[in-house]
């Protein structure tokens, strides 16, 4: 029985997402998840709802064609959070904007209002995970439901579903690593000579910085990724802005050269370190020796290295990520929630 979606949210994601449903064909591995989109609601692009099953060709030529979702067209604005309460779905997939001066809102209500109604989440959206973990992942246990973010930190790279299959019974007790895309690309352009102005706009032609840049820059983006693998895989309850910052700007070309000379690269890094009960986390620009694999992250690139109690160490690469990485991250989620880790049954119907 199809497992049924309600996705809420169809930018940059959630269009690559319906794309690649729609061309199931050309990715023959996909035919063994068997899910249909009974809703598709956005802000102020349209909402489609159907019991019986959006077909996602549809939706993805109408969007091309006129910016809307079929039918939606000068319809106003939806609202997304009377779907999540009134449809009749299995999961909730939450892809709408990461909001960080709302801390994390209205992703963490719309999560909440589902997981209460007893219907899975596969959330994208960082806000819930960084700011809400502990009341959402408790009331997901309540309810029997999965709760699971795969694409919320390294898009698509498996860390969140590698840490809960595969280190099970080690204790993670620190976590460092290069989470943030456009500080790494920037430096990258700044060794080679480029100003930051033209290597922030590059960053963002090429759609990795964030409309506000100063999100990437100042370490917001790469803070609340870390408080959300800090709350995840140490059970802590970091907020973000409770993480130590230091800003890109700061880092001069200077600083590069005088890197460089030593043999060394300067590499915006993340951690969560445990201090006694606590976990503490920053994200500071940190000169790093050429053979040590954070040197060797470029570009868009991102890496993760868990240091656990009983395996030891574990790196996870990523290497040139794209929006398909970011949708496949949703689509591990959907495999996971369709073969019943939760339920011990296949869920849906
Ligand atoms: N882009 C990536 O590669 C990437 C990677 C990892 C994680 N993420 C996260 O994934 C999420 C989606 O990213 P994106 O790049 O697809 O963002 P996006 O292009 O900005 O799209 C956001 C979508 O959410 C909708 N939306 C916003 N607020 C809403 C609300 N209250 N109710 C219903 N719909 C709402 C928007 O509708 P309107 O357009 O009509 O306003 C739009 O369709 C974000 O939280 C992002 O941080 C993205």
């Amino acid at each position: 029985v199809a497992l049924r979606v309600l996705l809420l949210g169809l930018g940059h994601v959630g269009r690559r997402l319906v794309e690649i449903l729609a061309e199931r064909s050309r990715h023959p591995a996909l035919t063994g998840l068997d899910l249909a989109v009974v809703g598709i609601v956005t802000r102020n692009h349209g909402a489609l709802l159907d019991a019986r099953g959006i077909d996602p060709r549809e939706v993805v030529s109408d969007f091309r064609r006129t910016g809307f979702l079929p039918g939606s067209a000068g319809s106003g604005a939806a609202d997304g959070l009377a779907a999540i309460r009134s449809l009749d779905y299995d999961v909730l997939v939450e892809l709408t904007t990461l909001d960080v001066e709302r801390r994390g809102e209205p992703a963490i209500t719309h999560v909440r209002h589902a997981l209460s109604r007893g219907r899975h989440v596969v959330t994208a959206n960082k806000g819930p995970i960084a700011w809400a973990y502990t009341e959402l992942k408790a009331l997901a246990d309540e309810s029997g439901c999965a709760l699971l973010h795969e694409a919320t930190v390294m898009d698509g790279t498996p860390v969140f579903n590698l840490a809960r299959r595969c280190l099970r019974g080690n204790t993670v007790e620190r976590l460092d690593g290069i989470l943030n895309a456009t500080t790494n690309f920037v430096l990258g352009a700044l060794e080679r000579g480029v100003s930051l102005a033209e290597a922030v706009a590059a960053a963002q032609r090429i759609g990795v910085a964030e409309a506000d840049p100063s999100l990437d820059l100042d370490g917001w983006d790469a803070a609340v990724k870390l408080a959300a693998l800090a709350n995840v895989l140490m059970g802590a309850s970091m907020a973000p802005e409770e993480v130590e910052r230091e800003s890109l700007a700061a880092v001069g070309r200077e600083r590069l050269l005088a890197a460089h000379a030593r043999g060394s690269r300067v590499k915006m890094v993340c951690e969560a370190v445990r201090e006694g009960a606590r976990v503490i986390g920053r994200v500071c620009a940190r000169e790093i020796p050429v053979g040590h694999p954070f040197a060797a992250v470029e570009g868009t690139g991102s890496i993760l290295r868990l240091t656990t109690d009983i395996l030891g160490k574990v790196l996870i690469v990523e290497e040139d990520p794209d929006l398909s990485t970011t949708a496949y991250g949703v689509l591990s989620d959907l495999y996971a929630i369709a073969e019943g880790e939760w339920t011990g049954r296949p869920a849906g119907g």
